[in-house]
């Protein structure tokens, strides 16, 4: 049911505030895409920062503090306000409970005072999608979530018709980041800082464990890696910059060759099932797509399969506004979107995307990072 082109465009409110991010935006869709018209993202990295990872309690607190504002600033970006909008859109799960409560019931009580239609939104739902927003890309597609709280392959088939084909068996791939640095002393957020260290670094030093790769399934597992990375950084003792650095190095060299293993059958396995797709494409979202050495992989790793490789603009892979409200609208077109569904609906801290897919500890879950 697209709109058709003498059609003015849908435009939703989308709020965000399932971790650490509080976040809204104002985004347009019309029958030849989408456009954000605003996206205000308002960080709480510095309030956590000293903790080393997300506090929940404070996250909540700040979300309760700034999300008005920032949904006013949203607005007052776009130069539009609530009565200009055809819809809400509010971030429901997975995520800290604290945070989903503030942002869902801001969207319940904007859509009810203002008479729209509300979307209680799933952010995996939303990072699966931005791709459709940014680059216009068509169903189906694979998904590489990587982020402080996921790490999944996932084949997006149609709007909410997701297939998860491999997850995290215990850390997220952004927690392993975290964690590594936590323990070799680099400040949080880790992930910037390991690749930062191992720019400078020898990966040949350490011969890390690449867990799981060579199996056919399409799951992670990323504690076995933190295990080997203490025990080296034990046995050096105190660590000085080389050896920080050529053990960031060793460790991110055992993840690239991990997610190449798992995305090059993930790719298999799509050529297989869909052999008349002509250009398929490989989206990534989540903070770890910001490392150059994994996106030059993933990229290397496209090519060579026929895959096109899409990595939304940074600002759109980690957290925000703009992914829930396009999330949202792509509901609404689909004719997805119950009201009173949408209004009783509790936030959900765990909520797979594909609910038929087995439950482990790193599929559906949103917590604190570290
Ligand atoms: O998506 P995101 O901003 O927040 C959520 O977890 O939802 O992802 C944050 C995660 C953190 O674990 C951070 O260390 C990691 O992404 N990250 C990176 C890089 N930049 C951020 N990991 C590896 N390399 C990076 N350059
Ligand atoms: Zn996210």
């Amino acid at each position: 049911m697209l709109q058709g082109t003498d059609r003015p465009p849908l435009r939703a409110l989308g709020i965000e505030t399932s971790c650490d991010e509080t976040a809204a935006a104002v985004v347009e869709m019309d029958a030849q895409g989408g456009r954000i018209v605003s996206n205000v993202v308002l960080s709480q990295v510095a309030e956590h920062a000293a903790f080393g990872g997300v506090v929940p309690e404070l996250a909540a607190r700040a979300h309760v503090t700034a999300t008005d504002g920032v949904v006013a600033a949203a607005l007052d970006e776009a130069g539009l306000t609530l009565a200009d909008m055809d819809m809400i859109a509010a971030t429901a799960g997975p995520g800290l409970i604290g945070g989903l409560i503030v942002g869902l019931m801001t969207g319940k009580a904007l859509a009810k005072v203002s008479g729209k239609p509300l979307a209680a939104v799933n952010h995996l739902e939303a990072h699966a999608l931005t791709a459709r927003l940014t680059d216009g890309i068509d169903f189906p597609y694979l998904l590489l979530l990587v982020s402080g709280g996921h790490t999944q392959i996932v084949l997006v088939q149609g709007v909410g018709r997701y297939e998860r084909w491999g997850t995290t068996i215990d850390d997220a791939l952004g927690e392993a980041f975290d964690k590594t640095a936590k323990l070799l002393g680099l400040p949080y957020p880790g992930g910037p800082n390991v690749e930062r260290a191992a720019l400078q670094g020898d990966a040949g030093r350490f011969d890390f464990p690449r867990p799981l790769k060579g199996t056919d399934r399409l799951d992670f597992s990323f504690s076995g890696l933190k295990t080997a990375v203490r025990q080296a950084a034990t046995a050096i003792g105190p660590l000085g910059d080389g050896d920080v650095a050529d053990i960031c190095a060793a460790f991110q060299a055992a993840i690239v060759d991990t997610l190449a293993d798992r995305v090059g059958r993930a790719l298999a396995a799509f050529h297989t099932r869909f052999p008349g797709v002509a250009a398929p494409a490989l989206v990534v979202a989540g903070g770890v797509a910001a490392n150059r050495a994994i996106r030059a992989t993933l990229l290397d790793l496209c090519g060579k399969n026929g895959f096109r490789f899409i990595a939304p603009p940074m600002e759109l892979c980690t957290d925000n506004g703009a992914m829930v409200a396009w999330a949202g609208l792509e509901r609404l077109r689909a004719g997805l979107l119950d009201d009173a569904d949408a209004f009783a609906f509790a936030p959900r801290s765990r909520w797979p995307l594909d609910e038929a897919a087995a439950p482990m500890v790193g599929s559906g879950r949103r917590g604190a990072k570290a």
